[in-house]
């Protein structure tokens, strides 16, 4: 069994986070997750107010006893500042022990909350400085995803390899990291690189419990690594996505310089959920990262972190072995 501070500190079976995806991370996903050894994360903004995430918060609650986080969305696009300030409260009165914030400036207005809450906040971003800033501010844990990563890249395009030692090193707090990692060997990785837990997001998608329509399912399986592109950079919002129509689109948008309406609306979520919910597989963009080629099946989630951590322990006995 690998104990981490991770472990110790977020009270979950396995040293990993089932990292939050909107429009995805429900209560029955997250509940499936967390109930499975991970600690998961709740998406804030998959509501449309305060009230909306309290009954999702008591809905997961009833699902699950084990640890789950509420994912807090910095992203100014996602929501404005006096709402985030309401889902925070809302969090934190509903108990929930876990916070996680994602975006690159590090919440200094939130930060005093979440320590008056008693919570453990985990900041996630994508650099060594922005990890800093989380860390002086309080964080407890912060999170660092490599370029390879599904989602929002950020603007430095450091890998794991380099991301994940440069952050462990740059701070005293305990690091998650991720971005590409599939299977038992990225876990094994990242922890040798000095990270106390890891984060995935585009493995969790191909499992039985992810919400999305199997046909998408079907198509991440047939994928290859090179099946994903950087899109949004034109309007500072780097993400990398699965490489279908949708994508394809934005791309051919953003070389003609379209407006940043035009491009938000072709990147919308709403694409996305009628993609996840119909099936027809070019409808949205879809964020994926470089992983996706490592994936061959479709397993319970409990299945697939179990299959992991077994090949994770696995690795670092081999790799004791060959140490002479
Ligand atoms: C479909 C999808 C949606 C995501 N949505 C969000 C999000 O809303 N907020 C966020 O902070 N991260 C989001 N992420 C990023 C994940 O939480 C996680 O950090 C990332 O997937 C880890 O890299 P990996 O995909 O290589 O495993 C998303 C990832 C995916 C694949």
């Amino acid at each position: 069994m690998i104990k981490t501070k991770v472990t110790e500190m977020l009270g979950c079976k396995y040293p990993i986070i089932a990292g939050t995806m909107a429009r995805i991370s429900n209560p029955e996903f997250v509940a499936a997750a967390s109930n499975a050894g991970a600690c998961a994360v709740l998406a804030s903004a998959n509501y449309t107010s305060p009230d909306e995430l309290r009954m999702a918060i008591k809905k997961t609650q009833s699902l699950t006893d084990q640890p789950f986080a509420v994912n807090i969305n910095l992203f100014p696009a996602m929501m404005p500042q006096e709402k985030l300030v309401k889902y925070v409260e809302a969090t934190l009165d509903e108990g929930v022990k876990i916070i996680e914030t994602s975006g690159h400036k590090a919440p200094e207005d939130l930060a005093p909350k979440f320590k008056e809450g008693g919570t453990i906040w985990i900041h996630k971003c994508a650099g060594v400085r922005y990890a800093l800033k989380g860390a002086s501010l309080g964080a407890d844990m912060i999170t660092v995803v490599g370029y390879e990563n599904g989602g929002a890249t950020g603007t430095l395009d450091i890998g794991t390899l380099v991301m994940t030692p440069s952050v462990v090193d740059a701070l005293d707090v305990p690091v998650i990291a991720g971005g590409g990692i599939s299977d038992g060997r990225g876990i094994a990785a990242v922890l040798a690189l000095g990270a106390e837990g890891v984060i995935m997001g585009t493995r969790m998608m191909a499992t039985q419990e992810c919400p999305i329509h199997d046909s998408l399912k079907q198509a991440f399986i047939q994928a290859a690594e090179t099946d994903t592109s950087l899109v949004m950079r034109s309007i500072r919002n780097t993400h990398r996505v699965w490489s279908n129509k949708a994508a394809q689109q934005i791309i051919e948008l953003e070389a003609q310089k379209a407006s940043l309406q035009e491009i938000v609306k072709a990147a919308s979520g709403q694409n996305a959920e009628k993609m996840y919910k119909e099936g027809d597989i070019d409808a949205g963009m879809v964020s994926c990262g470089q992983g996706v080629g490592l994936i061959k099946d479709i397993p319970t989630i409990e299945q697939l972190l179990d299959r992991m951590m077994n090949e994770a322990e696995e690795v670092i006995s081999k790799l004791q072995k060959i140490s002479t």
